[in-house]
């Protein structure tokens, strides 16, 4: 941390959060933007309107982090314009560079770690004391869906990752406090959540050890609640009783996210992923004898440090063989202070380019498939908001997007016969 910061006026700082990154990204936003109206701060505000703007950051790939990069080059000037202006930074970028960031940015003002942020609190209500009134009521929110982290860090160790580095260890919240907090989402008028880990599915309350479709089945119980997922599982762990939960919990839906990174066993090896593509299908084909309905979807990493046209040709049959309703594909980017950092990064560019299109592809046509076998049928449609030209969209339980036709309410569920369809969306009425 720089200090100290010259205070200007004598009104509650406004807040701006800007976030890059995964689901625990929003949901630690989120958090941030609770503890700053906590001590009276105004989060929520516009960039141009804001006395102090969070970066909330990530790590995972040289990509998040050059656009951290930029935007922190786009706010020297915004902190010019306007004396009394900071800039604080967090996220997981912090977990790689620490305090460093300081030294890179000359404009940066605070660098904090997520994981403790009560110091970087307590600065901050202490610099701004004259101007604090106690606590600020959130802006109401009109949210329908939030994230609720269950379990925080990771203990595998993916060669190509650098998630535990930055998260630290898995450390499972007691039961009692999600259960809580799902209560007062739903209060706040939240009908769909979902639980959050790196690896959720390895979910153990620390007092009973209770797993997660254990948990499942409690926040399942929460009045008000209509819908509930989890992210991210590892295929190692994705036990029969989770997927007995998907299919038995009423506001369970009916999808599964299960990275599975490559479908080629030495690459998996190399990845240490710790299971074989004949483990992974092993437990898709359960799931979809167990689950009716079940929509699949997977990350894929290509180009992984040394992958061969044939370990590439056997994750590409794969996909097409499995035929999923989501694919995340990225192309692999070396991770300082990963194990497979210290292997040569030999696929070329343009052929990591080359493979991630040849996989969008396909996939763009399965998901095409997918979505048409649905035209004629009726889904179950969460109204989310009015997009362009006036017209409502929402979500399946299967987590499809779906444009309606004709008017409807935020916040309605309703049964929408599917009239057409592309790879990306539906549409119906
Ligand atoms: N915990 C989850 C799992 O086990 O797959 C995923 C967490 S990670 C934040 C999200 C995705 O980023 C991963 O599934 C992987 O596909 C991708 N990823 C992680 N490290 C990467 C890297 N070095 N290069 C490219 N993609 C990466
Ligand atoms: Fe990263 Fe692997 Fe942990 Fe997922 S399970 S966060 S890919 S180390
Ligand atoms: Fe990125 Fe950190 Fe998530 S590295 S993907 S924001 S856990």
């Amino acid at each position: 941390m720089r200090a100290p910061m010259a205070v200007v006026g004598d009104k509650a700082p406004r807040v701006h959060i800007w976030q890059i990154g995964c689901q625990m990204n929003s949901a630690d936003s989120d958090s941030l933007a609770e503890g700053f109206a906590e001590i009276g701060l105004r989060p929520g505000a516009a960039l141009d309107d804001a006395d102090l703007t969070v970066l909330v950051t990530c790590a995972v790939r040289q990509h998040a982090e050059d656009k951290t990069n930029g935007k922190l080059g786009e706010l020297a000037e915004w902190k010019e314009e306007r004396p009394g202006r900071a800039i604080a930074l967090t996220g997981c970028m912090v977990g790689e560079h620490g305090s460093d960031l300081l030294r890179r940015f000359r404009h940066l003002d605070y660098v904090f770690d997520m994981r403790e942020p009560d110091g970087f609190m307590a600065r901050i209500r202490d610099l701004y004391q004259g101007a604090l009134n106690g606590p600020v009521p959130l802006p109401a929110s009109d949210r329908l869906c939030a994230y609720l982290p269950v379990i925080l860090g990771c203990n595998e160790m993916c060669t190509y990752c650098i998630v535990p580095f930055v998260r630290g260890k898995e450390r499972s919240r007691p039961k009692d406090q999600v259960v809580d907090e799902a209560k007062r989402m739903v209060d706040r008028g939240v009908v769909e959540i979902t639980l959050l880990g790196q690896n959720v599915n390895s979910y153990r309350d620390p007092a009973s050890g209770i797993d997660l479709p254990h948990l499942m089945s409690m926040v399942d119980r929460v009045p008000g609640l209509r819908r509930m997922r989890f992210l991210t599982s590892h295929p190692r762990n994705a036990s029969s009783d989770l997927m007995t939960a998907i299919a038995e919990l009423e506001t369970a839906c009916e999808q599964f996210h299960l990275p599975v990174q490559s479908g080629s066993d030495s690459c998996l090896r190399r990845m240490k992923r710790e299971y074989s593509v004949a483990d992974y299908r092993t437990v898709l084909e359960k799931a979809r004898t167990i689950i009716p309905g079940l929509s699949l979807s997977t990350d894929v990493i290509v180009g992984f440090c040394g992958e061969t046209d044939s370990e590439f040709e056997a994750t590409y049959r794969m996909v097409e063989e499995v035929e999923f309703d989501t694919v995340h594909i990225q192309a692999y980017s070396p991770r300082p202070g990963t194990a497979a950092f210290r292997r040569p990064d030999d696929v070329p560019r343009a052929l990591k380019s080359e493979r991630l299109q040849r996989l969008l592809e396909l996939q763009r046509k399965i998901s095409l498939h997918r979505n048409q076998a649905l035209v004629g049928r009726t889904v179950e449609v969460l109204v989310e908001g009015i997009g362009q030209g006036g017209r409502p969209f929402g979500r399946t339980r299967q987590n499809r997007v779906v444009w309606v036709n004709g008017p409807a309410q935020v916040g309605a569920i309703l049964d929408v016969r599917v009239e057409s369809a592309t790879a990306w969306q539906l549409v119906g009425g």
